[in-house]
């Protein structure tokens, strides 16, 4: 006999609780709970079969294959994956709506170099919709079948009888389970529905790619139960108005995390970028006031992307701080840090800050770039745009050594800077030589008369 059991979830992170509250403990959010029914089949925990003994494997007795892996026939997206996707994962890609999830992974159908099945279910869209983005993305695969199925019963069918190599969940939140009452796309549906898949799909080292939305902060609807679940995740971000989106892995089980890959999304479909650094500082105009390039990296590469600042008289009352791509908090600190170090008079300035082509960076080692381009604006001194800057900044106003900055400096040199502004600390231990003028600073002053601003 099935017990009903009733829980209250938060939809945004999945904490549990037995009673209702209005604030979710774990992350924060308001009014995010919602009541779950979950059966508990109570012939599972006593009375119910009796269980197989099995003996546990000596571990390196266990002869054990290199992942074999298949290439996604994108360059960028194998970078992220590691080296093209593990025969029979279970990968998660995430985005918000309308970022081109189902377009990636629909170029993804028509690259992917595998000579097996690939079975597209989609709860969102009809078998001649996509027909319609195929022929527009020039997608013609052979063995190419697609299921418009919201029923993960009648999923687990349709993948027993068409044996693919390939399945594809578009997407998690669209599909339900009768099991569970509540709605699709609540915490214990997309919960079920993802253990539902990894069963099947494990058991026949089927490869599995589930695309989940994102909520506004970036959560997929119950992220954390997911994310453990899966053996990689993705996520695809970047500005619904500006082109470049950038596809970014959180976790990999076989391969190493943060990894970036960057696409621009075109009329026909997403182009992976070459050389993304040449392409982020492409449109800098000649020497304009509160303009810096820094040399971010993510994951492994880095990336050297513009930062603008723009300082204006405050008009009324208290003074505005908007960041564009890079945290907010960080912007008010290093501003207070400018102020108290720098001697800057802030109090009455408003300060906009904004990372170019909209992209996120979230990386200590542009603080000192924020520092520059808002002095910058606020002297109404031009920065060489031949100069990039590199370093964390701290409290007391010091530049804080950066990890691998040989890698930041090969490549700020082969873009053709002159200049590089880097931590005292870092410029120390240079193994390598540039062909750049490397300037060394200790703290936020020295920086600061080492761009010319002082
Ligand atoms: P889509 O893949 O449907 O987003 P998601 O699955 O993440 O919700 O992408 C939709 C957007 O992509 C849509 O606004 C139009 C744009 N797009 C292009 O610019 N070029 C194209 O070739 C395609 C297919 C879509
Ligand atoms: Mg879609």
């Amino acid at each position: 006999m099935a017990k009903i059991k009733s829980v209250f979830v938060c939809n945004e992170c999945g904490y549990e609780s037995a009673k209702w509250l209005g604030r979710c403990p774990s992350c924060g959010a308001w009014n995010s709970f919602f009541e779950e029914k979950i059966a508990k089949d109570s012939t599972s925990s006593n009375g119910g079969e009796k269980k197989k003994t099995v003996i546990p494997t000596q571990l390196n007795k266990v002869v054990g294959n290199e992942a074999t892996r298949m290439s996604t026939g994108f360059r960028e997206l194998d970078i992220v994956l590691g080296g093209g996707i593990v025969i029979g994962s279970l990968i998660l890609l995430g985005g918000e709506p309308g970022i081109g999830k189902s377009t990636l992974i629909l170029q993804i159908c028509d690259r992917l170099k595998t000579d097996g099945t690939i079975l597209y279910i989609s709860g969102e869209e009809s078998a001649e919709q996509i027909k319609l983005r195929a022929d527009r993305l020039k997608v013609n695969r052979e063995n190419l079948l697609f299921l418009g199925e919201t029923d993960i019963d009648i999923i687990e069918e349709s993948i027993n009888n068409t044996n693919p190599k390939l399945v594809i969940i578009d997407s998690v939140q669209t599909i339900y389970s009768d099991e569970i009452s509540s709605a699709p796309g609540s915490v214990s549906q997309v919960r079920e529905i993802t253990a539902r898949i990894m069963k099947i799909c494990k058991a026949k080292s089927i490869t599995t790619i589930i695309i989940g939305h994102v909520t506004k902060d970036g959560n997929i609807a119950g992220p954390r139960v997911l994310e453990h679940m899966v053996d990689a995740v993705l996520y695809l971000e970047g500005e619904r108005y500006f082109s470049y989106r950038i596809l970014r892995g959180v976790k990999n089980r076989f391969g190493s995390t943060n990894e970036i890959g960057m696409f621009e999304m075109e009329g026909l479909g997403l182009r992976e970028i070459e050389n993304p650094s040449s392409v982020m500082i492409s449109e800098r105009d000649d020497n304009p006031s509160g303009s810096v390039v820094v040399a971010s990296l993510e994951g492994t590469r880095p990336l050297l992307v513009e930062l603008q600042a723009l300082t204006s008289q405050t008009i009324f009352g208290f003074p505005r701080r908007t960041a564009n791509g890079i945290d907010y908090n960080r912007l008010t600190l290093l501003v207070a840090v400018l102020e108290k170090k720098a001697g800057l008079n802030l109090g009455n300035q408003d300060v906009y800050l904004n990372v170019v082509n909209g992209i996120k960076i979230n990386e200590p080692a542009t603080d000192l770039g924020i520092i520059l381009a808002t002095a910058s604006s606020y002297r109404n001194i031009p920065i060489s745009n031949k100069l990039v800057a590199i370093g964390e900044v701290g409290l007391t106003g010091e530049v804080r050594n950066v990890n691998l900055i040989e890698k930041r400096l090969k490549e700020v040199e082969k873009l053709g800077f002159k200049t590089c502004i880097i931590p005292e600390s870092n410029k120390k231990y240079l193994k390598d030589k540039f062909d750049l003028e490397i300037i060394g600073v200790k703290n936020i002053n020295e920086a600061m008369r080492g761009a010319g601003l002082k």
